[in-house]
């Protein structure tokens, strides 16, 4: 039995980290979306609401699940009993800080390995980060986002641009 996690902070979730989503989840028995709890950030969405979205978004996906996590990455696989971290590749500029953080977490746990996919080439520009940069100028981001999620990501703007 292999249980999968696929971390990260989903703040919004994007169409790029769905493919891996629904790439990942064919190749293990049980995929856990694992969202990081960040105390030192402040995300455009709370963990409860990036949690509900993804839930909604994988809902057609039958062996994943979402849980956030706060701490360390390697401990919430040792308490959900996961040997499998998986993390999507853009370009090579990711690499770099993704090995890094692959080979720690393996030393840290050994009985943890990473599992790189390559982002499929339609999403391989896409991130969190330029779709909150595109909606906060007002600008259509619905070919990178599920629509719901879209939906509150503009809200969310809206109420950050009302606000200053
Ligand atoms: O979506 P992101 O922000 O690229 O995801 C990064 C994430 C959540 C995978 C990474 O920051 C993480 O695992 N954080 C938890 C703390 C930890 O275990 N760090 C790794 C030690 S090198």
């Amino acid at each position: 039995m292999i249980r999968a996690i696929y971390p990260g902070s989903f703040d919004p979730v994007t169409f790029g980290h769905l493919d891996i989503m629904k790439r990942a989840s064919r190749m293990v028995d049980e995929l856990i979306v694992g969202v990081l709890n960040n105390g030192g950030k402040t995300p455009l969405f709370t963990i409860e609401e990036r949690v509900a979205m993804l839930k909604d978004v994988t809902a057609e996906l039958p062996n994943v699940s979402v849980q956030s996590f706060s701490g360390l990455l390697v401990d919430f696989a040792r308490q959900t009993d996961s040997t499998v971290v998986v993390r999507g590749l853009r370009a090579i500029s990711d690499f770099e800080y993704e090995l890094q953080m692959a080979q720690t977490n393996r030393k840290m746990y050994p009985a943890l390995d990473t599992m790189f996919l390559t982002t499929s080439l339609e999403y391989a520009y896409l991130s969190s980060t330029t779709v909150r940069e595109v909606a906060y100028f007002d600008g259509d981001i619905s070919q990178f986002i599920p629509e719901k999620v879209a939906e509150a990501v503009h809200r969310k703007m809206k109420e950050k641009r009302d606000t200053l």
